[in-house]
């Protein structure tokens, strides 16, 4: 096979991460989330007292933080200034900040650039939200993930304690409004993606209609 970049694209809760390393570990490739990079800049700011509430603030520091991320569908973990904080990255302080900060463009050119760099020659499975649209927009193989919002709110909330389906309902629409409204690279299909909704399916199903379209499009 030739050198391959699988972009996954879609909402939280839409079955991208794991429908994304199913698919590397089927497929024997490398394995980028680039959401976990936008939340290890956002704990960084946390860490570091920044005001989230100034993006011109958020700018400023855009470049201080160190990440390293490794691309393994089996381990994949995140380092900030050499802490890993691939637990702290999940936690409910980081997922009702991470909004904020990945609307700043800033932010997104300097993650954009370190998302391509890494994505080198291919082999990869992507995931986030403007993977086919600007990070590896000549990607040959294009998902869009969606599932209806109760779905999402219901996996969202079997994989965190102390939530309900209603409260993360509630606030995956607010992130969801953020993130697709945001002036920087929103979250919107590209035209050429194929989109997959994973409602009714079950992760095997899901894994594989992605492996189907890559062998149709490679
Ligand atoms: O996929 P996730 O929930 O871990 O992503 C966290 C946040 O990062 C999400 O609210 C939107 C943002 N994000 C982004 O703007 N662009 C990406 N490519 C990936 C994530």
């Amino acid at each position: 096979m030739t050198a391959l970049v699988i972009a996954m694209d879609g909402p939280s809760g839409s079955g991208k991460s794991s429908a994304s390393r199913g698919v590397a570990r089927a497929l024997g490739l490398r394995y980028l989330d680039t959401g976990a990079m936008y939340r290890a800049i956002t704990w960084w700011m946390l860490h570091h007292g920044a005001d989230l509430t100034d993006p011109a603030a958020l700018a400023a520091r855009a470049g201080a933080p160190v990440l390293s991320i490794a691309t393994s569908p089996e381990t994949p973990s995140v380092t900030v200034d050499g802490t890993d904080v691939t637990a702290a990255i999940r936690t409910a302080e980081v997922t009702g900040a991470v909004s904020a900060v990945s609307a700043v463009p800033e932010v997104r050119a300097r993650l954009v650039a370190e998302q391509r760099a890494l994505i080198g020659s291919g082999d990869i499975v992507v995931e986030g939200r403007d993977i086919g649209t600007v990070v590896a927009p000549d990607a040959p193989v294009k998902v869009y993930l969606t599932a209806s919002p109760e779905a999402r709110a219901r996996r969202r909330t079997a994989e965190l304690s102390g939530t309900t389906v209603e409260a993360q309902r509630e606030a995956m629409a607010r992130r969801d409004t953020l993130d697709s409204t945001r002036k920087a690279d929103p979250l919107v299909m590209a035209a050429d993606a194929v989109e997959l909704d994973t409602t009714e399916l079950t992760l095997d199903e899901v894994i594989a209609e992605v492996l189907r379209l890559v062998k149709e499009r490679t």
